[in-house]
């Protein structure tokens, strides 16, 4: 592992990411689908990130998991940092993707949860064969501690009967259990960081809520920090502490749940905040955001949000927001607040 003698910015974080630029070289262009974002996520907490489809969110978790289709995606600048809660440094960015090191830490110090659980689990394996290969690939046990901890996660996630469930194929269990399943492999290493990419999107609500409930014990629970990508603003509301709302490859506002409730600053926030069923604000009109996210070939000048934002100015069109701290911990780009 590449152990530098450097100190976290804050010794609460668990993972930095700063200034971070990853694109895509394609026939018709180069995407910026992240284009210089930099945050922190704190030792057991819960960073919800939050925007419409094509904002960059799993670009970014790729980025951190060193997961993107290299060539033809790649981080071109920014460093990614994580700290180990055993110590040590480990600079993410600085590693081959390829190396032992960085799958050390995919799997056993991050795990990721993607949105179609049916493409991350192998359908020619029983669920219990999955979850027992990824203990034994991070962690020095027989099979059958292997097997008695991948019950005891299953259980864990509420799949009933889970000593007989832990034979069956995913094709045996419902979308819910098997995205749940999947939860379950992701925590059988005690991960440190749980990337979870829209992990309830293609459940039905009850379900999605039951997950999501579940997620926020066991995260409790381990101690575990999470990165929950959504984009959804209810389910920030139910599990986040802190938020990152992204809009084309860009950070536009960070805050703690509670101040982007109270007080959104961002027009594209006020916009998803207006578009989505709140509780408290039922019987209240949805108000959908006017136009679409911009194509990543031919972005506006300026700010990308002013070409949708009720409030943009010549100013806006013409040059790109710079970040302000508006309140304490409370950060947005846009012209209006500087
Ligand atoms: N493999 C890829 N090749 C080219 N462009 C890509 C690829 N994956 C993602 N992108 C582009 O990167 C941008 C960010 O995508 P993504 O992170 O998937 O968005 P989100 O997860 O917020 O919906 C989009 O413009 C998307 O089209
Ligand atoms: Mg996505």
């Amino acid at each position: 592992m590449a152990v530098e003698q450097r100190e976290p910015a804050t010794n609460h974080e668990l993972i930095r990411v700063e200034n971070l630029h990853t694109q895509f070289f394609t026939e018709q262009g180069v995407v910026k689908a992240v284009d210089g974002v930099s945050f922190g996520i704190e030792k057991g907490k819960v960073l919800g990130v939050v925007g419409e489809s094509g904002c960059g969110k799993s670009v970014t978790a790729m980025s951190i998991m060193r997961l993107l289709p290299e060539p033809r995606g790649r981080i071109v600048s920014g460093e990614i940092t994580f700290y180990p809660p055993e110590g040590g440094t480990v600079d993410i960015t600085g590693l081959d993707r390829h190396s032992s090191e960085m799958r050390s830490i995919r799997g056993r110090h991050i795990a990721m949860i993607f949105q179609e659980p049916m493409t991350s689990l192998n359908p020619v394996y029983t669920v219990g064969d999955q979850i027992i290969e990824a203990i034994q690939l991070h962690q020095k046990v027989d099979k059958d501690t292997a097997r008695a901890r991948a019950i005891e996660v299953l259980d864990q996630v509420d799949i009933p009967d889970p000593e007989r469930r832990i034979d069956e194929y995913p094709h045996q269990m419902s979308g819910g259990q098997r995205q749940r399943a999947m939860i379950a492999m992701a925590l059988s290493c005690y991960p440190s960081l749980l990337i979870a990419d829209e992990p309830t999107t293609a459940l039905d609500v009850t379900i999605q809520a039951k997950i999501l409930r579940n997620m926020r014990t066991l995260q409790r629970e381990y101690g575990m920090s999470i990165m929950l990508i959504t984009h959804d603003l209810g389910v920030i509301g139910q599990m986040a502490d802190e938020v990152l709302v992204m809009y084309v490859g860009r950070k536009v506002e960070q805050s703690s749940v509670r101040g982007l409730f109270h007080n959104p600053l961002h027009p594209y926030t006020q916009g998803l905040l207006k578009s989505i069923p709140l509780i408290g604000l039922r019987g209240k009109k949805l108000v959908p955001i006017t136009g679409s996210v911009p194509s990543p070939y031919n972005l506006p000048t300026g700010c990308y949000f002013a070409p949708r934002c009720p409030e943009a100015t010549d100013q806006c069109q013409r040059e790109s927001p710079p970040e302000s701290e508006v309140e304490p911990g409370h950060y947005v780009s846009c012209w209006l607040y500087k």
